[in-house]
């Protein structure tokens, strides 16, 4: 049986996955030492049940990070916590997300890719898939070239503390990284009136409609911004690339966005994501007891054919896909627009310049993954 962790890596998991919706839809993996969702429906009860939290209750924070300011800034990320609190936060989060314009965002990629390429020499497949994401969504909430620079290298920083094996080292450059993103950021939000009509002028705008008042989770999760975009969007930029390399080429920008969306879908960037239990959930004949841990396949539900037809074929434009890469209920993301906009936009110029995706995969090795353990990002 296929580990649902190591499978986030491999050249090819979803024969794995698929066995896993088949005969093991949901149930507890001594491997992982946690509940596994696999099927469509487990990852809907899952994510829709309030008896599930993105943290465990004994450690809402990463105990090295704790006192820091990158655990004063996890601590206050919609992503992070849970309850009505978070839920407030989230209405002004997705508010704010929600006044982005994504052809702008687009238009900024496509920018920010052909400035990279213009350099010549070999395609810097890591600046194209990190780099520039990041630096796109840092000029949405305002900052100017070389701030947008400078914060999309810290955000790499950063993330480094969010996996359960961060270490003190990765956790301490992280606490840097907080740290100066706050200082970068700060204005945007202290001078959001001067600063127009920018991302983070939208967050102190919905803030204020919201009554929110406090300044420091509205920063914290101006950082949350650029942290979840960072590995999902090169993951999706990544992914995309490869299937360029195996399918037909997309012709309009409609028939680009499609396509994106497919990969989304068929090879998630996202494969998985974690929930603990604080009281008792029953799902069938499962029950689970406060204190679990559940790990919640979103790669193997998006090719459940209870949901998706067919669901291994490559097929863009399919009507009404179930797609769970983007999560579901409480914690949805509200980027999904931007990240597709902006993936389609790096691709589509790389492909534009005349850039061959099929010599990803013309050499005799096998594509490799990062070693992560929710994104499935190719090292190309
Ligand atoms: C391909 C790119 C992306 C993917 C696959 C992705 C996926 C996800 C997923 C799965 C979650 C929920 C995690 C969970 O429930 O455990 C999430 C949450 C979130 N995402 Fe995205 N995301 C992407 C890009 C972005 C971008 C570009 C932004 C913003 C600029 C963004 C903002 C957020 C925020 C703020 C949350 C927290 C929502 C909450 O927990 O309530 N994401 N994302």
């Amino acid at each position: 049986m296929t580990n649902p962790i190591e499978a986030v890596r491999l050249a090819d998991p979803y024969p794995g996955y698929a066995a896993l919706v088949a005969e093991r839809p949901f149930a507890f993996d001594p491997a992982v030492s946690a509940w596994v969702a696999a099927d469509a429906a487990a990852v809907r009860a899952v994510l829709g049940s309030a008896a599930l939290q993105v943290r465990p209750v004994a450690e809402p924070v990463p105990a090295g990070i704790v006192g820091t300011p990158a655990g004063e800034v996890f601590g206050d990320l919609v992503r992070m916590t849970d309850g009505d609190l978070q839920q407030r936060l989230k209405g002004v989060v997705v508010e704010a997300l929600g006044n982005a314009d994504p052809e702008y965002a687009a238009r900024l990629a496509a920018e920010q890719t052909r400035a990279c390429l213009s350099r010549g020499g070999e395609v810097p497949f890591e600046e194209l898939m990190f780099a520039v994401p990041a630096r796109v969504v840092a000029a949405l909430c305002g900052l100017d070239a070389d701030g947008s620079a400078e914060a999309a290298g810290l955000i790499g920083e950063f993330v480094q503390c969010i996996p359960a094996l961060a270490t003190p080292e990765q956790q301490g450059a992280a606490a840097l990284a907080a740290a100066r993103l706050r200082k970068l950021l700060g204005p945007g939000i202290e001078h959001a009136e001067a600063a127009g009509n920018g991302l983070l002028a939208a967050l102190v705008r919905a803030a204020r409609d919201a009554s929110w008042t406090r300044t420091a989770p509205l920063l914290a999760n101006a950082v949350g911004f650029l942290s979840q975009t960072y590995d999902a969007t090169a993951g999706l930029i990544g992914n995309t690339l490869l299937a360029l390399a195996r399918e037909e080429t997309p012709k309009t920008s409609a028939e680009r966005e499609a396509f994106v969306r497919e990969v989304a879908r068929h090879d998630a960037p996202i494969q998985n994501t974690r929930r603990f239990a604080t009281e008792p959930f029953r799902h069938g004949a499962a029950e689970v007891a406060p204190g679990d841990q559940v790990l919640v396949l979103f790669a193997a539900a998006n090719r459940d054919p209870a949901v998706n037809p067919d669901p291994h074929a490559f097929r863009p434009g399919r009507e009404a896909p179930v797609v769970f890469t983007f999560g579901a209920a409480a914690h949805r993301c509200p980027g999904e627009s931007l990240a597709v906009a902006i993936a389609g936009a790096v691709v589509g110029t790389l492909l534009d310049s005349r850039f061959d995706p099929a010599r990803l995969l013309s050499g005799p090795a096998e594509v490799t993954y990062r070693q992560l353990v929710n994104a499935r990002i190719p090292v190309l």
